[in-house]
């Protein structure tokens, strides 16, 4: 082997049976060396031919690989005296040592949000996956809006369920409720949001993150709008104090939006999970003008799906549809086929009917336990009830569930700038009954303590 002066030699190992060409795995592990800084900036590497000689292979395949990095910057040819590494990269700076992980065991979440999914319906979900499997997808980039067979179904449903009478084209599939609030605020014109408080984390959340001003407007009362743009509320259920807005609030929120031009963002999340009575209509249904209405898939399928829907104002839709049309970000179609045959098959209308019977049960387990001890804030529905109580009791009750091994939210949590305190108690997701009677043992044992 002939080796050009003072060139150190290229340890580099070439698989000749790999399904890659050998000029590209010679590429690969010279520009490693080079990103890794293994090989210094300056450094002489030896002469294709050398290089070619040392390795067995035909010099063609050297050559391809030094004119790849020199195109790529990495290398340079100096006419006369050979090819130089040009440039590497800065170094990364070092990562902190992550810290030893701790043996602590995870904390089983009262969560307020996951729902219970009755597996007797597994048969349904399957087959509407199946179907998906089966169908072509769309060849190009679909409708903006969403699957229109979808659109048509939820309108349908909306105008049963929900008394949100409107049409197909009017309806906005999204990735769900936070994704619909960032359209809705997207189209919307600068200024503050109000937001309720105590009120739903991730929208408090997702405003902040838009840099407009965020409104804590107290969540039981009327707000004041002057100045805003929008307010965000959750007129069903609200969340987490669990009130339904009385009807004389609801009209005289939508009367504070005209005076003050500012849009309602009703959130719908839970309000088919009724187990009282039947669900209370929504607010968009008594003003399509004013009210930008998000529904999701998140308690009545599964929060993973990632899909929900949005009926907006003209305006506002119009907005998100032009942005769309250049975008393309509407939800996948694998997921929106199967939530269409998911709806026409029941599978929705079953999923919710048992998870009505579950979370009425366990409700009433929650405030057996927990009545004696704090004041539930609303009728239950969904899958949380809400104990508003002092302080201190609702501390020793969160810190008695987290020493044994349960997280039971705290109220003050889910405020902002009116601080309440009391215990938000979840019953839905995976926990089973005699983990939810086991967490209730537990805090109430620190409750009368
Ligand atoms: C108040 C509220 N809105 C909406 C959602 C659902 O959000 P998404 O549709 O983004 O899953 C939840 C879920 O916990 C919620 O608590």
């Amino acid at each position: 082997m002939t080796r050009t002066p003072g060139a150190p030699a290229l340890p580099v190992a070439l698989d000749r049976g790999a399904g890659t060409p050998l000029g590209t795995q010679l590429a690969d592990q010279v520009r490693t060396r080079i990103t890794s800084a293994t090989l210094a900036a300056g450094t002489r590497l030896p002469s294709s031919r050398a290089l070619a000689a040392e390795l067995g292979v035909a010099r063609s395949v050297t050559e391809q690989a030094y004119a790849q990095l020199v195109a790529e910057g990495w290398l340079e040819g100096r006419h006369g005296s050979g090819t130089f590494v040009s440039a590497t990269p800065p170094l990364a700076a070092p990562r902190p040592a992550s810290r030893p992980a701790r043996d602590e065991p995870p904390l089983l979440r009262l969560s307020t949000g996951t729902p219970w999914i009755d597996p007797a319906h597994a048969a349904l979900w399957r087959r509407a996956w199946r179907e998906v499997s089966a169908a072509r997808p769309p060849a190009g980039y679909d409708d903006p809006r969403g699957l229109r067979e979808l659109r048509v179904a939820l309108a349908e449903r909306l105008a049963h369920v929900r008394g949100v009478v409107c049409d197909p084209d009017e309806v906005l599939l999204t990735a769900g409720t936070t994704e619909g609030l960032r359209h809705a605020l997207g189209a919307l014109p600068p200024g503050p949001v109000a937001v309720e408080d105590p009120g739903y984390r991730a929208a408090a959340a997702t405003v902040a993150a838009t840099g407009r001003a965020l409104h804590d407007v107290p969540a039981l009362e009327v707000p004041d709008l002057t100045g805003t743009v929008a307010v965000y509320v959750t007129p069903a259920h609200q969340h987490p104090l669990g009130r339904t807005m009385p009807g004389a609030h609801r009209a005289a929120l939508l009367r504070e939006a005209r005076r003050a031009d500012a849009l309602v963002i009703e959130d719908d999340y839970d309000s088919e999970l009724r187990y009282d009575v039947a669900p209370v209509p929504a607010l968009a249904g008594l003003d399509r003008e004013r009210v930008v209405y998000l529904g999701t898939a998140s308690k009545s399928v599964a929060p993973s799906m990632r899909l929900g829907w949005l009926v907006a104002p003209d305006g506002v839709r119009e907005h998100v549809e032009r942005e769309r049309a250049i975008t393309h970000d509407s939800p996948p179609w694998p997921v929106q086929r199967a939530l269409l045959a998911l709806l026409r098959d029941g599978y929705v209308d079953k999923v919710v009917r048992s998870a009505r019977r579950v979370y009425a049960e366990r409700a009433a387990r929650v405030v057996g336990a927990l009545a004696p001890y704090g004041e539930l804030t609303g009728p239950v529905a969904g899958m949380y009830a809400t104990f508003v109580m002092p302080e201190e009791q609702a501390r020793a009750a969160h810190a008695a569930g987290r020493a044994a091994g349960y997280d039971v939210p705290l109220l003050a949590d889910q405020c902002r700038t009116h601080v309440q305190h009391g215990l938000v108690v979840g019953f839905g997701g995976s926990l089973t009954d005699r983990q939810l009677d086991h967490a209730l043992a537990v805090t109430t044992r620190a409750l009368r303590g």
